[in-house]
């Protein structure tokens, strides 16, 4: 059932209480004076012949001036002794064979009164005494409390109905143009949104969480757009390296001549260059995978890592590698963190890949690992290069964004490394960052929780 329905089906439940609740009480009241009525007829009837008796000032004073007093005889004839003054004419519709020692409502057959009491009592064996009292008074005073009652219930209805209504018009409505806009986005307009209602309402700020969400949705969308099409552009260039010399292979030899596609050492050259840049895509499809796992929130197993006995590996491997380039190693004991061994290694590594790749074999390497409080364990890997340029560092740790670009491709890299050591931090629930001074070298870390 919608919201506006039950509003109605609240109001006509209302309405309804109301009619019972003033029915109830009308009938409570009539009752009640009826009784009263009734309690006054049964007083002349229990002494009949006294009140039948009584002379006119009498009367008077017993205050019986609305009361219809007469005889009834055996054979139905009814023989008025005194009428209430103001309805002079009055006769209560009784007649042969009634014997009502219980007060009753009876019509008239002549007068002004509609409805009368009536009571009777026996006088002789043949004749009996009828009092009777109109009801005219006990009618007007309910009617006038019926009139009353429904005038105050419609009143508290029409207040009631202009209240839902106003709730509808500021909580409801805003309903139905979220719907709206949601239809309306889901037919292609990406870029609608709704308008939010007065200010300081449910609706105001469900239409104002609305629109963030849809903000965000479309931020997060251009980012995939933007993703899909770095990397293609990424594919695009070894892709074409690999078309271009697997076609010089098919051409004929003297065309294949001017590129040098006619000896051993041509053709090994092109081999080892489509090699490479098959290599090369291969890295970065792997990449893209990797980052896809991150992103879907593939944390890895959470086991005890010791990130020193990680930093002293890596710096061994450098050694290995570049045997000339100064590394220091400065991590203490119970550095111990929690997460995926492998994909901590990784995050390292791609520090220390970039600072061999990027800074003069001669620059010094600093790998450091310690204690941030009790909480934290921050790794940092400091270079003596060239630096990097104030401008570009808060891009570094984008997707596929290469410093400098003259040196990018050429040196292999793809932009990638530092994105992945964003994601596999992120997913360690750490902050990663990097400062550099220009001529002085980078420093670049990452902080775990414990
Ligand atoms: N230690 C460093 N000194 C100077 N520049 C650096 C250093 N480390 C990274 N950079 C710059 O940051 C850029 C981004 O690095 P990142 O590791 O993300 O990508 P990449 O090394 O180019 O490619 P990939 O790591 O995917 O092979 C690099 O292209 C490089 O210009
Ligand atoms: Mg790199």
């Amino acid at each position: 059932m919608t919201l506006r329905r039950r509003l109605l089906f609240a109001l006509f439940s209302l309405a309804l209480t109301f009619g019972v609740f003033g029915a109830g009480v009308v009938a409570v009241q009539r009752h009640y004076l009826i009784g009263q009525v009734d309690a006054q007829l049964a007083g002349y009837a229990s002494s009949p012949r006294l009140v039948i008796g009584l002379s006119g000032t009498d009367r008077a004073q017993v205050a019986l001036s609305e009361v219809y007093v007469g005889r009834l005889f055996a054979d139905g004839r009814l023989v008025t002794v005194f009428s209430p003054t103001d309805d002079p004419d009055l006769l209560p519709a009784v007649g042969k064979g009634d014997v009502l020692s219980q007060p009753e409502g009876r019509g008239t057959t002549a007068g002004q009164a509609r409805g009368v009491r009536v009571v009777t009592a026996p006088l002789r064996t043949d004749v009996q005494a009828v009092f009777a009292i109109p009801t005219t008074q006990v009618d007007q005073a309910i009617a006038q409390l019926a009139a009353t009652l429904t005038a105050g219930g419609f009143a508290v209805l029409g207040v009631v109905g202009l209240v839902i209504w106003w709730t509808y018009r500021l909580g409801l409505k805003p309903f139905a143009d979220l719907t709206d806009a949601a239809r309306a986005i889901t037919r292609g307009e990406r870029r609608r949104r709704v308008t939010p209602g007065p200010s300081g309402t449910e609706a105001n700020e469900l239409a104002r969480a609305f629109n963030t969400m849809l903000d965000a949705n479309q931020a997060s969308e251009e980012r995939m757009r933007r993703f899909v099409a770095d990397a293609s552009h990424e594919l695009r260039t070894p892709l074409t390296t690999l078309t271009g010399y697997s076609s010089l292979y098919t051409r004929p030899a003297t065309a294949a001549g001017a590129y040098g596609l006619v000896d051993a050492q041509g053709i090994g050259d092109a081999m080892r260059r489509i090699n490479a840049e098959a290599t090369r895509m291969t890295r970065i499809v792997n990449d893209l995978f990797l980052l896809n796992e991150l992103d879907a929130g593939a944390a890895g197993a959470g086991a005890e890592v010791d990130l020193g006995a990680v930093l002293r590996d890596v710096a061994a491997d450098i050694k290995v590698i570049q045997p000339e380039r100064p590394v220091q190693v400065e991590a203490g004991d119970g550095l111990i963190v929690t997460g995926d061994q492998d994909r901590l290694v990784q995050a390292v590594t791609a520090f220390t890949s970039n600072a061999l790749r990027y800074t003069p074999v001669t620059a010094a390497l600093t790998i450091r690992g310690f204690k941030v409080g009790k909480q934290r364990v921050r790794v940092e890997v400091s270079d003596g290069g060239p630096g990097i340029a104030a401008g570009e560092l808060p891009h570094l740790y984008d997707r596929f964004y290469r410093a400098d670009p003259g040196r990018g491709r050429g040196s292999g890299g793809s932009g990638l490394g530092l994105a992945i050591v964003a994601a596999i931090v992120g997913a360690h629930r750490g902050q990663y960052g990097v400062s550099s001074v220009p001529g002085q070298g980078s420093v670049f870390w990452f902080e775990l929780p414990t």
